[in-house]
């Protein structure tokens, strides 16, 4: 039997205890946005570590940031002239509310059917461990034939704050001949995917201040704003009836798409049907003119992701509320700058608030958009999807971001092979997030494979 073979066939009849390992890691309620989980955090980087002390890697460390810790770990091989290969993943995940939405509790990963339901079983802690697992198995049947760095964060979900400033501080620890990125997910289960763009993002928040305190509405409605709707008016004045985005020179520096890429992304089928199916909307809606695929990962959007003023509990209170704030994102596209788009945003907000309120706006996070050609070693990982699916590999622009690419890029001068073995109806981010168990188990498969893959050269 061939090396391949034989490390799958170790992963398979270590399949229960390997599986097991990738529940405990889901199991640690790794919220990065909330400060009551910060032991959370330390304990999954602190779990990622000893798995590799136990796996005898060669450079294992845990560093401090202002946040979360980011692991660091090295397998090295003996094989003279073999590559290097940086993996990333992110070992946080998104809050869980609504809780009461999950049929299962969210951090307990349950098999239900086909899938793990838990959070983080697909964004990314699977993705995660499927990388950990497959070089695990690879390891079994002899000398690697690459180097292996493993760099894994705890503040992905909250737009990777630390992890710049230590990427440029760290760069001969990190240095490497190719990128695997499995952050990314797949277009459909037959379908392996490779993903050669992303959004970047412009994230801000507006706050509407008015009366110094909740007020009785029926005392004083009628005599000053409400701020509670005068971000109401904001808010839909920042669309145009066509549903493109109504800030002025939102748009200005977005090229066509060209011919090349339309052809590119057209293998990713998203059609309004299975928008419908996945989504549970009642409609499709979207920026005229464009195709489902094209405003997925072509066309940018502006979305308010939370929006909170006055009394929300159960029944009716009658104030007048002092303040209203919203969230905004903006997707963004290549050659949108972020901090432009966040200047033109602020600036148009400012001058339709009216002077009744005071009307404050915030940044949260910016980072550019993605688009890049073939990365190092996709040829490798190309073959081991195709192996493993026996089906051509999809090529997508993303619609969500990891803005972790385009520092990588810029830092060490490589860029990402973006993939993963997520699907799109994982509910990510959403109540009963789950990964599909028998893609998860391709994946597994398809690493070891790449991995592998570079024994002859
Ligand atoms: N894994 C996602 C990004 C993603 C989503 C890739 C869907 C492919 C398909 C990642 O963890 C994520 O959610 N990123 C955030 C980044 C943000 C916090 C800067 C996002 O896209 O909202
Ligand atoms: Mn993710």
């Amino acid at each position: 039997m061939s090396n391949v073979e034989n490390a799958i066939k170790y992963f398979h009849e270590n399949q229960k205890t390997m599986t097991g390992t990738f529940f405990d890691l889901v199991a640690i309620p790794s919220i990065s946005t909330s400060p009551d989980h910060n032991s959370d955090m330390v304990r999954s980087a602190e779990f990622l570590a000893d798995y590799f002390r136990k796996l005898e890697f060669d450079h294992i460390e845990v560093f401090e940031t202002d946040k979360h810790p980011i692991v660091f770990a090295e397998k090295r091989t003996d094989r003279p002239g073999a590559k290097t290969v940086l993996v990333y993943g992110h070992y946080d995940v998104q809050p869980v509310d609504p809780l009461d939405e999950w049929q299962s509790d969210p951090f307990k990963p349950e098999f239900r059917g086909d899938y793990v339901y838990a959070r983080g079983a697909s964004d990314m802690k699977g993705q995660v461990m499927a990388s950990i697992l497959a070089l695990e198995s690879a390891l079994k049947v002899g000398e690697l034939p690459l180097n292996v760095k493993f760099l894994l964060e705890g503040e992905e979900e909250i737009g990777s704050p630390s992890l710049e400033g230590f990427i440029k501080s760290h760069k001969d620890l990190l240095s490497c001949d190719m990128i695997l990125n499995p952050d990314a997910g797949m277009v459909g289960k037959d379908q392996p995917t490779l993903v050669y763009g992303l959004r970047g993002m412009t994230y801000f928040e507006v706050r509407v201040d008015g009366p110094k305190a909740d007020l009785h509405s029926g005392l004083w409605g009628g005599n000053v704003a409400n701020p509670a709707n005068v971000l109401a008016q904001i808010i839909a004045k920042l669309h145009n009836p066509d549903g493109s985005v109504a800030i002025p020179g939102f748009y200005d520096k977005i090229p066509p798409l060209s011919a090349e890429d339309k052809q590119k992304i057209a293998g990713n089928k998203l059609t309004e049907e299975s928008i419908l199916e996945i989504t549970g909307s009642p409609a499709v809606s979207g920026e005229a003119g464009y195709s489902p695929v094209e405003r997925q990962g072509a066309r940018p959007t502006l979305d308010v992701n939370g929006l909170y003023s006055g009394f929300v509990g159960e029944g009716a209170k009658t104030i007048i509320p002092a303040y209203a704030k919203a969230k905004i994102s903006c997707r963004l596209v290549p050659n949108q700058d972020p901090m432009e788009i966040y200047d033109l945003a602020k600036e148009f907000i400012h001058s339709i608030a009216p002077d009744t309120v005071k009307t404050q706006i915030f940044l949260h996070s910016a980072g550019p958009a993605y688009l890049a050609d073939d990365a190092p070693g996709v040829e490798n990982l190309v073959k081991a999807m195709t192996a493993v699916w026996n089906a051509p590999v999809t090529y997508k622009r993303e619609g969500g971001s990891i803005p972790v690419a385009t520092v990588m890029q810029r830092e060490l001068g490589v860029i990402s092979m973006l993939t993963g073995f997520g699907l799109p109806d994982d509910a990510i981010h959403s109540p009963n997030e789950r990964q599909h168990f028998p893609t998860w188990l391709k994946g597994v498969e398809t690493l070891i494979r790449f991995y592998l893959s570079f024994e002859g050269e």
